[in-house]
């Protein structure tokens, strides 16, 4: 049986994990948040050292619940994989080579089993490059430091605007210029400029587009 891919990539806080969990919820596929996985190895590696990296399969399992909650060799990091030690560090830990192949390859995995809504980074371009739906979100980076920042503030955190701004430039900034499988726009992925639209509105223009080819 075939399944439906929907590939959601672009730079940090462009709404995407916003957009892929709604559009995932409507039709009934599996959220699968790849920036949350590639968290959970920071957080391990924080804890445990980062040379567990070389031998990655033995230390790290990863697993969603039903509500898309993280779980990390079966304990629940939902909220310790969005802390400000894990978000400093994630982008260096997701540009080493064993970390992508490890997690591309457990991607793949899930993706095969269902329908799928995947957001991230290099979904469209590597890890489902056949995907039937790709969508490559952007947003201004003042709209998303905004957007960031009502989230953190939603959690209970204290960031300022700048802070925020400087994180999202800086991320995006190693995500876009590393090696392996660096944040680009498929060449076959739908540009979504997300800046002036409401969550609603993204929302309705993914599942118009997924809709044409189901
Ligand atoms: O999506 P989120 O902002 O939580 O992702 C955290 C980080 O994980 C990104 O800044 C990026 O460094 C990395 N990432 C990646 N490839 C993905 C998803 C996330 O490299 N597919």
């Amino acid at each position: 049986m075939t399944h439906t891919r929907i590939a959601i990539d672009g730079p940090a806080a462009a709404g995407k994990s916003t957009i892929a969990k709604r559009v995932a919820a409507k039709l009934g596929y599996l959220y699968i948040d790849t920036g949350a996985m590639y968290r959970a190895v920071t957080l391990y590696t924080l804890e445990n050292g980062e040379e567990i990296i070389d031998e990655i399969e033995d230390h790290i399992h990863i697993t969603f619940g039903v509500n898309n909650e993280v779980y990390l060799n079966d304990q629940d990091v939902s909220e310790a994989i969005r802390s400000q030690e894990v978000t400093k560090n994630v982008s260096y830990i997701a540009s080493l080579e064993k970390v992508r192949t490890y997690l591309v390859d457990m991607q793949r995995k899930i993706s095969e089993a269902s329908n799928v809504v995947m957001d991230g980074r290099d979904v469209g371009t590597t890890v489902l490059p056949n995907a039937e739906v790709k969508i490559f979100m952007k947003a201004d980076p003042e709209v998303r430091a905004k957007r960031r920042l009502l989230e953190e503030q939603a959690r209970g955190n204290n960031y300022t605007l700048e802070e925020l701004t400087k994180d999202i430039v800086r991320r995006d900034h190693i995500d876009s210029t590393r090696e392996i499988s660096p944040l680009v726009q498929a060449h076959d992925a739908i540009l979504l400029d997300t800046s002036h639209l409401s969550i609603e509105e993204v929302e309705d223009k993914i599942i118009r587009l997924v809709m044409k080819h189901l």
